[in-house]
C-alpha cells in the first residue's frame, strides 16, 4: 500500500502490467497483434478492471475500451493502447492504460478532488490495419468505408472479419462527447534513450513527430536469373537497392535535425532465387515534427523516382499512402507533469519531442493533450526486449496520477478557499 491513500500504489502498477503481460506472452515481451486472442482478452481484462475501479466500460465497434464515470465536476481522459508490435515489447501501451486505470481509481475516490479520470484503451494504436484507427474513429476521422477496406497487414484477414470473429460486428463506434473532457493525458515509455543517459526520470512530452508513408513500386522484367545476361537485366530488386542507397545519400542534404527515414519493409516479385524479380516495392517512411521539412522531402524522393525513371532501365512510382500531422502538447499540461515530477520525482525531468507517434497526437485535434514519459532501458522498443526499471515505472505512475489531480484541481471552477496567513 503506497503512504499516502490518494497516490499511486506501486505495486498494484507493477501487478497490473505483470497480469497483462502473462496474455500473449512471447519471450520478455509479447505478441499481441489487433483482434488477436490474445488482444481481445486484454480489452476484457480492462473492461473487469474498470468496473472494479467503479467505471462504465465497454467494448466499442472499433475495439476501443472507453470507461466512463458517473462522478460530478470536470473529467481527465487518459489512456493509450493494449495491442502490440508481433513479437514486442509489453509496456509499449499498456504502460500507458495501467497508469490512467490507476488514476482513475485513486482520484476518484479522493475527496479534494471535484471531478474524475476517465480510461481508454484506443485500438490498433500499432497500425495493423490502418493508422490509429481507435482513436481516430473516436475524433470522427474514421469512414465506414476506411474500415470495409482495411486489412491485417501480416494475415491479410479484413477488419470486417476480424471485429465479426471478436463479436463486434454492427456494435456502435463511441465518438468524443464536446465539451466532455478537459483534456487528454497519456503516459508512455520514452522507447528512445535521452532519459536513461541524461539520468532523468520523467519526460515531458512538447510536440509529437508527424508520420508520412510511401509505397514505391519499381518496375522491370521477370525473366530467367541463370541465361539472361547482365547488361540487358531490368532488375526491379536491384533498382530497388539503388533507389534506397540514393535516398540515404541525398536526404541529408534536405533534412532537418531531427529528421528519421525508414523503409520497413522490402518486396520482391515473385521473390525467388532463379528469377530476376520483375516488380519490387518498398514501404517508405518520414518522420518529423516540422510538415515544411516533409514537404521538401517527398518533392525530392518524387524527384528522384522520376531521374531514376529516366535513366531507367525501371519504373519507379511513388505513392503517399499515409499523412499523419505532427501535434504540440498544450502548454499547462506540461506545466501540471513538470510540476508533479518537481514534488514526486526529484525535478528530475526534461521537456523533449516526441519521435514515435501517439494516440495523443489524435486526440490532440479535439483536446488539449499531454504525455508524460518514463525512461526504456538502452532505449530498445518495438522489440521483445523493451523493459523499464521497475522503480521508474513507480515513480512515473505517482508523477502521472500528481499530474492527473493537479489538471482536474486547476480547472475545477470552483472558489478555492484563501491560503492560511
Ligand atoms: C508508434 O508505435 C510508432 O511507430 O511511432
Ligand atoms: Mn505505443
Ligand atoms: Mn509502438
Amino acid at each position: 500500500m503506497p503512504e499516502n491513500t490518494f497516490e499511486a500504489d506501486g505495486e498494484r502498477v507493477l501487478a497490473d502490467l505483470n497480469a497483462l503481460r502473462a496474455i500473449g506472452a512471447y519471450k520478455t515481451g509479447v505478441h499481441k497483434p489487433t483482434f488477436s486472442e490474445p488482444h481481445l482478452r486484454s480489452l476484457a481484462w480492462l473492461t473487469e478492471r474498470l468496473a472494479e475501479a467503479g467505471l462504465t466500460g465497454s467494448i466499442d465497434g472499433i475495439g476501443n475500451v472507453i470507461g466512463t464515470s458517473a462522478r460530478a465536476g470536470p473529467k481527465l481522459l487518459a489512456g493509450s493502447h493494449l495491442e502490440s508490435q508481433n513479437h514486442a515489447g509489453w509496456l509499449d501501451g499498456p504502460l500507458g492504460v495501467v497508469y490512467a486505470l490507476e488514476a482513475a481509481r485513486v482520484i476518484n475516490s479522493d475527496p479534494s478532488v471535484h471531478g474524475a479520470v476517465e480510461v481508454a484503451a484506443w485500438c490498433d494504436e500499432e497500425g495493423h490495419f490502418g493508422h490509429f484507427l481507435g482513436s481516430r474513429s473516436y475524433v470522427g476521422l474514421v469512414s465506414e468505408a476506411e474500415i470495409d477496406a482495411a486489412r491485417d497487414r501480416t494475415s491479410g484477414r479484413t477488419m470486417r472479419e476480424a471485429l465479426r470473429e471478436a463479436g463486434l460486428a454492427g456494435r456502435a463506434r463511441v465518438t468524443a462527447e464536446p465539451g466532455r473532457h478537459v483534456g487528454y493525458l497519456e503516459a508512455h515509455i520514452e522507447q528512445g534513450e535521452a532519459l536513461e543517459s541524461g539520468g532523468l526520470a520523467i519526460g515531458v512530452v512538447t510536440s509529437i513527430v508527424g508520420i508520412w508513408q510511401y509505397r514505391i513500386d519499381f518496375t522491370g522484367e521477370q525473366n530467367h536469373a541463370g541465361t539472361t545476361r547482365m547488361a540487358i537485366r531490368k532488375d526491379a530488386g536491384l533498382a530497388l537497392a539503388r533507389f534506397c542507397v540514393a535516398i540515404d545519400d541525398r536526404f541529408p542534404r534536405a533534412c532537418g535535425p531531427r529528421t528519421v527515414w525508414t523503409t520497413g519493409r522490402i518486396t520482391l516479385d515473385p521473390g525467388a532465387p532463379s528469377i530476376i524479380p520483375g516488380r519490387a516495392e518498398m514501404l517508405f517512411q518520414i518522420r518529423d515534427d516540422d510538415p515544411a521539412v516533409i514537404d521538401r522531402l517527398e518533392t525530392l524522393l518524387r524527384t528522384m523516382a522520376a531521374e531514376a525513371s529516366a535513366a531507367g532501365p525501371c519504373g519507379v512510382a511513388v505513392e503517399r499512402i499515409r499523412i499523419g500531422h505532427p501535434a504540440t502538447m498544450d502548454p499547462a499540461f506540461q506545466d501540471a507533469i513538470e510540476a508533479a515530477g518537481k514534488s514526486l520525482a526529484d525535478g528530475r525531468s526534461i521537456r523533449m519531442p516526441s519521435g514515435a507517434g501517439h494516440d495523443a497526437q489524435v486526440l490532440a485535434t479535439i483536446m488539449p493533450a499531454g504525455m508524460l514519459f518514463v525512461p526504456s532501458i538502452g532505449g530498445v522498443s518495438h522489440h521483445w526486449t523493451e523493459n523499464t526499471e521497475d522503480a521508474d515505472i513507480v515513480r512515473g505512475a505517482r508523477v502521472f496520477v500528481e499530474a492527473c489531480r493537479r489538471l482536474l484541481r486547476e480547472r475545477d471552477g470552483r472558489p478555492r478557499a484563501a491560503p492560511a496567513p
